[in-house]
Protein backbone atom coordinates (compact mmCIF):
# COMPACT_ATOMS: atom_id res chain seq x y z
CA UNK A 1 0.00 0.00 0.00
CA UNK A 2 1.34 3.67 -0.40
CA UNK A 3 0.63 6.26 1.89
CA UNK A 4 -0.25 10.08 1.64
CA UNK A 5 -0.10 12.48 4.59
CA UNK A 6 -3.16 13.94 5.46
CA UNK A 7 -4.18 17.22 7.04
CA UNK A 8 -3.45 18.33 10.14
CA UNK A 9 -2.73 15.43 12.01
CA UNK A 10 -0.12 14.32 9.29
CA UNK A 11 -1.58 10.63 9.85
CA UNK A 12 -0.48 8.57 6.93
CA UNK A 13 -3.61 7.30 5.28
CA UNK A 14 -4.10 4.77 2.23
CA UNK A 15 -4.38 5.61 -1.65
CA UNK A 16 -7.49 3.51 -1.66
CA UNK A 17 -10.14 4.22 0.28
CA UNK A 18 -12.85 1.96 1.69
CA UNK A 19 -16.08 3.34 0.53
CA UNK A 20 -18.86 2.14 2.51
CA UNK A 21 -22.13 3.43 1.48
CA UNK A 22 -23.07 0.38 0.22
CA UNK A 23 -23.27 -1.32 2.79
CA UNK A 24 -26.57 -1.01 4.92
CA UNK A 25 -27.76 -4.94 4.37
CA UNK A 26 -24.03 -6.09 5.90
CA UNK A 27 -24.00 -7.86 8.79
CA UNK A 28 -21.64 -7.44 11.79
CA UNK A 29 -19.98 -10.58 10.79
CA UNK A 30 -19.42 -9.78 6.76
CA UNK A 31 -18.41 -6.23 7.90
CA UNK A 32 -15.40 -7.67 9.74
CA UNK A 33 -14.10 -9.36 7.53
CA UNK A 34 -14.39 -6.78 4.81
CA UNK A 35 -12.63 -4.20 7.26
CA UNK A 36 -9.87 -6.88 8.78
CA UNK A 37 -8.80 -7.28 4.83
CA UNK A 38 -8.51 -3.78 4.26
CA UNK A 39 -6.38 -3.63 7.25
CA UNK A 40 -4.25 -6.46 6.39
CA UNK A 41 -4.15 -4.76 2.66
CA UNK A 42 -2.46 -1.65 4.52
CA UNK A 43 -5.87 0.24 3.89
CA UNK A 44 -6.55 2.02 6.89
CA UNK A 45 -9.10 4.89 5.65
CA UNK A 46 -13.03 4.57 5.68
CA UNK A 47 -15.58 6.76 3.82
CA UNK A 48 -18.77 7.36 5.34
CA UNK A 49 -21.38 9.79 4.87
CA UNK A 50 -24.10 10.62 7.23
CA UNK A 51 -26.91 9.68 4.28
CA UNK A 52 -25.41 6.41 3.32
CA UNK A 53 -28.14 3.85 3.82
CA UNK A 54 -30.14 6.67 6.02
CA UNK A 55 -27.33 5.99 8.55
CA UNK A 56 -27.65 2.33 8.37
CA UNK A 57 -23.80 2.78 6.71
CA UNK A 58 -22.65 4.40 10.07
CA UNK A 59 -24.75 2.18 12.63
CA UNK A 60 -23.03 -0.99 11.03
CA UNK A 61 -19.65 0.37 11.52
CA UNK A 62 -20.92 1.60 15.20
CA UNK A 63 -21.88 -1.98 15.65
CA UNK A 64 -18.55 -3.35 14.52
CA UNK A 65 -17.09 -0.76 16.74
CA UNK A 66 -19.11 -2.30 19.88
CA UNK A 67 -17.67 -5.65 19.63
CA UNK A 68 -14.25 -4.68 18.48
CA UNK A 69 -13.40 -1.44 19.90
CA UNK A 70 -9.59 -2.37 19.14
CA UNK A 71 -10.82 -1.59 15.06
CA UNK A 72 -11.40 2.24 15.90
CA UNK A 73 -7.20 2.93 16.47
CA UNK A 74 -6.52 1.53 13.35
CA UNK A 75 -9.32 2.70 11.43
CA UNK A 76 -9.37 6.47 9.69
CA UNK A 77 -13.02 7.26 9.48
CA UNK A 78 -14.29 10.04 6.96
CA UNK A 79 -17.72 11.10 7.48
CA UNK A 80 -19.64 13.93 5.63
CA UNK A 81 -22.89 15.99 5.94
CA UNK A 82 -24.72 18.67 4.51
CA UNK A 83 -27.39 16.80 2.82
CA UNK A 84 -30.83 16.35 3.82
CA UNK A 85 -32.64 14.12 1.44
CA UNK A 86 -36.61 14.47 0.82
CA UNK A 87 -39.55 15.02 -1.38
CA UNK A 88 -37.75 18.50 -2.18
CA UNK A 89 -34.11 17.49 -0.87
CA UNK A 90 -31.85 20.24 0.42
CA UNK A 91 -28.18 20.85 0.91
CA UNK A 92 -27.54 22.75 4.52
CA UNK A 93 -24.29 24.30 5.55
CA UNK A 94 -25.27 25.91 8.68
CA UNK A 95 -23.97 25.65 12.39
CA UNK A 96 -26.69 24.41 13.51
CA UNK A 97 -26.79 21.66 10.77
CA UNK A 98 -23.45 20.93 10.83
CA UNK A 99 -23.23 20.35 14.56
CA UNK A 100 -26.54 18.46 15.13
CA UNK A 101 -25.25 16.08 12.66
CA UNK A 102 -21.97 15.52 13.69
CA UNK A 103 -23.51 14.65 16.66
CA UNK A 104 -25.70 12.47 15.01
CA UNK A 105 -22.37 10.41 13.05
CA UNK A 106 -20.63 10.09 16.08
CA UNK A 107 -23.40 8.12 18.26
CA UNK A 108 -24.38 5.86 15.17
CA UNK A 109 -20.27 5.74 14.88
CA UNK A 110 -20.42 4.61 18.76
CA UNK A 111 -16.93 7.19 18.66
CA UNK A 112 -15.46 10.40 20.28
CA UNK A 113 -14.42 11.50 17.13
CA UNK A 114 -14.42 11.66 13.04
CA UNK A 115 -10.54 11.91 11.56
CA UNK A 116 -12.40 14.12 8.93
CA UNK A 117 -15.44 15.78 8.03
CA UNK A 118 -16.37 16.43 4.17
CA UNK A 119 -19.22 19.15 3.68
CA UNK A 120 -21.15 16.74 0.72
CA UNK A 121 -22.30 18.93 -1.79
CA UNK A 122 -21.94 22.84 -2.46
CA UNK A 123 -25.08 24.56 -0.32
CA UNK A 124 -25.71 27.50 -2.38
CA UNK A 125 -26.97 29.51 0.67
CA UNK A 126 -24.10 28.73 2.72
CA UNK A 127 -22.76 31.38 5.01
CA UNK A 128 -18.79 30.65 5.29
CA UNK A 129 -19.15 32.45 8.39
CA UNK A 130 -21.05 29.46 9.84
CA UNK A 131 -18.74 26.84 9.13
CA UNK A 132 -16.35 28.41 10.25
CA UNK A 133 -17.97 28.79 13.22
CA UNK A 134 -18.89 25.31 13.35
CA UNK A 135 -15.62 23.62 12.47
CA UNK A 136 -14.28 25.59 15.31
CA UNK A 137 -16.42 24.01 17.83
CA UNK A 138 -15.96 20.88 16.33
CA UNK A 139 -12.07 21.02 16.96
CA UNK A 140 -12.10 22.31 19.67
CA UNK A 141 -14.28 19.96 21.28
CA UNK A 142 -12.17 17.18 19.30
CA UNK A 143 -15.03 15.76 17.87
CA UNK A 144 -13.52 16.47 14.24
CA UNK A 145 -9.77 16.34 13.32
CA UNK A 146 -9.60 17.40 10.02
CA UNK A 147 -12.11 18.95 7.62
CA UNK A 148 -12.69 19.12 3.98
CA UNK A 149 -15.51 19.58 1.30
CA UNK A 150 -16.87 16.88 -1.66
CA UNK A 151 -17.95 17.77 -4.99
CA UNK A 152 -16.84 21.71 -4.70
CA UNK A 153 -14.93 24.06 -7.58
CA UNK A 154 -12.07 26.37 -6.71
CA UNK A 155 -14.29 29.02 -6.01
CA UNK A 156 -16.17 27.72 -3.37
CA UNK A 157 -13.62 26.40 -1.68
CA UNK A 158 -12.06 29.87 -1.44
CA UNK A 159 -15.48 31.28 -0.32
CA UNK A 160 -15.21 28.68 2.25
CA UNK A 161 -11.85 30.04 3.06
CA UNK A 162 -12.56 33.57 3.65
CA UNK A 163 -13.95 32.26 7.16
CA UNK A 164 -12.47 28.76 7.39
CA UNK A 165 -8.97 28.35 9.41
CA UNK A 166 -8.52 24.92 9.16
CA UNK A 167 -7.11 23.79 6.27
CA UNK A 168 -9.77 22.13 3.56
CA UNK A 169 -7.35 18.74 3.53
CA UNK A 170 -9.59 16.90 0.66
CA UNK A 171 -11.91 17.45 -2.15
CA UNK A 172 -13.95 14.07 -2.76
CA UNK A 173 -14.64 14.48 -6.44
CA UNK A 174 -16.28 12.06 -9.42
CA UNK A 175 -13.75 10.54 -11.40
CA UNK A 176 -12.86 7.18 -13.41
CA UNK A 177 -11.10 5.94 -16.17
CA UNK A 178 -14.85 6.24 -17.99
CA UNK A 179 -16.08 9.53 -15.92
CA UNK A 180 -13.95 12.21 -16.40
CA UNK A 181 -14.91 15.84 -17.28
CA UNK A 182 -12.15 17.47 -15.06
CA UNK A 183 -9.43 16.60 -17.16
CA UNK A 184 -11.26 16.74 -20.42
CA UNK A 185 -11.18 20.40 -19.61
CA UNK A 186 -8.46 20.63 -18.91
CA UNK A 187 -7.07 19.27 -22.30
CA UNK A 188 -9.37 21.20 -24.41
CA UNK A 189 -9.14 24.60 -23.11
CA UNK A 190 -10.24 27.34 -25.68
CA UNK A 191 -11.94 25.01 -27.75
CA UNK A 192 -15.77 24.90 -29.37
CA UNK A 193 -16.11 21.04 -28.68
CA UNK A 194 -18.28 19.97 -25.82
CA UNK A 195 -15.24 18.37 -24.24
CA UNK A 196 -13.64 21.69 -23.55
CA UNK A 197 -17.07 22.73 -21.27
CA UNK A 198 -15.69 23.84 -18.14
CA UNK A 199 -17.62 21.98 -15.46
CA UNK A 200 -15.01 21.90 -12.71
CA UNK A 201 -13.61 25.26 -13.09
CA UNK A 202 -10.08 23.86 -12.85
CA UNK A 203 -10.73 21.90 -10.04
CA UNK A 204 -8.29 19.21 -10.18
CA UNK A 205 -5.38 21.58 -10.79
CA UNK A 206 -6.61 24.08 -8.08
CA UNK A 207 -6.21 20.79 -5.52
CA UNK A 208 -2.66 19.84 -7.01
CA UNK A 209 -1.53 23.73 -6.56
CA UNK A 210 -2.76 23.89 -3.01
CA UNK A 211 -1.83 20.29 -2.17
CA UNK A 212 -5.65 19.03 -1.67
CA UNK A 213 -5.87 15.99 -1.60
CA UNK A 214 -8.58 14.69 -4.56
CA UNK A 215 -10.51 11.35 -3.34
CA UNK A 216 -11.97 10.03 -6.67
CA UNK A 217 -15.77 8.46 -5.98
CA UNK A 218 -17.37 5.80 -8.26
CA UNK A 219 -13.70 5.27 -8.80
CA UNK A 220 -15.19 2.45 -11.70
CA UNK A 221 -17.81 3.38 -12.53
CA UNK A 222 -19.38 5.20 -15.96
CA UNK A 223 -22.02 8.05 -15.85
CA UNK A 224 -24.00 8.83 -12.87
CA UNK A 225 -24.27 5.74 -10.67
CA UNK A 226 -24.77 3.56 -14.25
CA UNK A 227 -22.22 0.59 -12.91
CA UNK A 228 -19.23 -0.69 -13.60
CA UNK A 229 -17.43 0.07 -16.80
CA UNK A 230 -15.87 -3.68 -16.84
CA UNK A 231 -17.92 -5.31 -19.75
CA UNK A 232 -19.80 -2.68 -21.09
CA UNK A 233 -19.91 -2.79 -24.71
CA UNK A 234 -20.05 0.55 -24.81
CA UNK A 235 -15.96 1.05 -23.38
CA UNK A 236 -15.47 -2.05 -25.25
CA UNK A 237 -12.06 -0.59 -26.26
CA UNK A 238 -11.26 0.69 -22.51
CA UNK A 239 -11.60 -2.90 -21.68
CA UNK A 240 -9.38 -4.18 -23.85
CA UNK A 241 -6.73 -1.63 -23.00
CA UNK A 242 -6.77 -2.05 -19.47
CA UNK A 243 -6.91 -5.91 -20.10
CA UNK A 244 -4.00 -6.01 -21.82
CA UNK A 245 -2.17 -3.73 -19.39
CA UNK A 246 -3.21 -5.84 -16.27
CA UNK A 247 -2.03 -8.93 -18.65
CA UNK A 248 1.30 -7.56 -18.44
CA UNK A 249 1.58 -6.42 -15.13
CA UNK A 250 -0.13 -9.67 -13.55
CA UNK A 251 -3.21 -7.63 -11.62
CA UNK A 252 -6.35 -7.08 -12.33
CA UNK A 253 -8.32 -5.27 -14.43
CA UNK A 254 -9.39 -3.79 -10.82
CA UNK A 255 -5.92 -2.78 -10.06
CA UNK A 256 -5.57 -1.14 -13.18
CA UNK A 257 -8.27 0.86 -12.97
CA UNK A 258 -7.82 2.20 -9.82
CA UNK A 259 -3.69 3.05 -10.66
CA UNK A 260 -5.03 5.32 -13.68
CA UNK A 261 -6.89 7.50 -11.03
CA UNK A 262 -3.43 7.26 -9.02
CA UNK A 263 -1.60 8.44 -11.47
CA UNK A 264 -2.95 11.75 -11.52
CA UNK A 265 0.33 13.85 -10.06
CA UNK A 266 -1.66 15.70 -7.18
CA UNK A 267 -2.01 13.74 -3.49
CA UNK A 268 -4.75 10.89 -4.88
CA UNK A 269 -6.78 8.91 -3.11
CA UNK A 270 -9.42 6.20 -4.82
CA UNK A 271 -12.27 5.56 -3.10
CA UNK A 272 -13.56 2.18 -3.68
CA UNK A 273 -16.89 0.53 -2.71
CA UNK A 274 -16.70 -2.61 -3.10
CA UNK A 275 -18.18 -4.87 -0.23
CA UNK A 276 -16.51 -7.97 -1.52
CA UNK A 277 -13.24 -8.85 0.43
CA UNK A 278 -11.36 -10.39 -2.45
CA UNK A 279 -12.31 -7.38 -4.56
CA UNK A 280 -10.65 -5.15 -1.81
CA UNK A 281 -7.61 -6.99 -2.37
CA UNK A 282 -7.42 -6.39 -5.97
CA UNK A 283 -7.66 -3.04 -5.36
CA UNK A 284 -4.94 -2.50 -3.24
CA UNK A 285 -2.86 -4.20 -5.76
CA UNK A 286 -3.23 -0.58 -7.39
CA UNK A 287 -0.13 0.71 -5.20
CA UNK A 288 1.97 -2.05 -6.30
CA UNK A 289 2.65 0.14 -9.83
CA UNK A 290 2.52 2.92 -11.05
CA UNK A 291 1.09 3.31 -14.94
CA UNK A 292 3.75 4.74 -17.39
CA UNK A 293 2.87 8.28 -19.12
CA UNK A 294 2.26 6.26 -22.23
CA UNK A 295 -0.13 3.55 -20.37
CA UNK A 296 -2.00 6.46 -19.14
CA UNK A 297 -2.86 8.08 -21.72
CA UNK A 298 -3.96 5.37 -23.79
CA UNK A 299 -6.78 4.59 -21.48
CA UNK A 300 -7.53 8.57 -21.12
CA UNK A 301 -8.32 7.67 -25.48
CA UNK A 302 -9.72 4.17 -25.24
CA UNK A 303 -12.59 5.66 -22.80
CA UNK A 304 -13.40 7.93 -26.07
CA UNK A 305 -11.60 10.91 -25.63
CA UNK A 306 -9.63 12.53 -27.83
CA UNK A 307 -6.77 14.86 -27.50
CA UNK A 308 -6.73 18.08 -29.52
N1 LIG B 1 -18.80 12.36 -2.32
C1 LIG B 1 -19.79 11.89 -3.04
O1 LIG B 1 -20.65 12.63 -3.51
C2 LIG B 1 -19.87 10.40 -3.26
C3 LIG B 1 -20.82 9.87 -4.14
C4 LIG B 1 -20.84 8.50 -4.32
C5 LIG B 1 -19.95 7.67 -3.66
N2 LIG B 1 -19.05 8.23 -2.78
C6 LIG B 1 -18.06 7.39 -2.06
O2 LIG B 1 -17.34 6.64 -3.01
C7 LIG B 1 -17.42 5.27 -2.67
C8 LIG B 1 -17.30 4.44 -3.90
O3 LIG B 1 -18.42 4.69 -4.75
P1 LIG B 1 -19.06 3.50 -5.57
O4 LIG B 1 -19.54 2.46 -4.65
O5 LIG B 1 -20.02 4.09 -6.54
O6 LIG B 1 -17.72 3.01 -6.31
P2 LIG B 1 -17.28 1.82 -7.21
O7 LIG B 1 -16.15 1.14 -6.52
O8 LIG B 1 -17.02 2.42 -8.55
O9 LIG B 1 -18.52 0.83 -7.33
C9 LIG B 1 -18.77 -0.17 -6.40
C10 LIG B 1 -19.81 -1.08 -6.97
O10 LIG B 1 -19.25 -1.73 -8.10
C11 LIG B 1 -19.31 -3.14 -7.93
N3 LIG B 1 -18.10 -3.72 -8.49
C12 LIG B 1 -16.82 -3.47 -8.13
N4 LIG B 1 -15.97 -4.19 -8.88
C13 LIG B 1 -16.73 -4.90 -9.74
C14 LIG B 1 -16.43 -5.80 -10.78
N5 LIG B 1 -15.17 -6.14 -11.07
N6 LIG B 1 -17.46 -6.33 -11.47
C15 LIG B 1 -18.72 -6.01 -11.18
N7 LIG B 1 -19.08 -5.17 -10.18
C16 LIG B 1 -18.09 -4.62 -9.48
C17 LIG B 1 -19.41 -3.36 -6.46
O11 LIG B 1 -20.04 -4.60 -6.22
P3 LIG B 1 -19.49 -5.63 -5.11
O12 LIG B 1 -19.83 -5.03 -3.81
O13 LIG B 1 -20.23 -6.87 -5.42
O14 LIG B 1 -18.01 -5.75 -5.34
C18 LIG B 1 -20.24 -2.17 -6.03
O15 LIG B 1 -21.62 -2.42 -6.24
C19 LIG B 1 -18.70 5.12 -1.88
O16 LIG B 1 -18.70 3.99 -1.03
C20 LIG B 1 -18.69 6.38 -1.10
O17 LIG B 1 -17.84 6.21 0.02
C21 LIG B 1 -18.99 9.57 -2.60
Amino acid sequence: MRYIEFGTQKVKVSEVVAGLMRIPEMSTAELELLVETCLEEGINAFDLADIYGGGKCEENIGKLLAVHPDLRDKMWIQSKCGICPGEYTIFDFSKEHILESVDGILSRLKTDHLDSLLLHRPDALMEPEEVAEAFDILQSSGKVLDFGVSNQNPMQMELLKKCVKQPLAANQLQLSAAFTPSINEGFNVNMEIDAGIVRGAGIFEYCHLKDIVIQAWSSLQYGYFQGVFFGVPKYEKLNAVIDRIAGEKGVTNTAVALAWILRYPAKMQAVVGTTKPERIRESARACDFTLTRREWYEIYQAAGNKLP
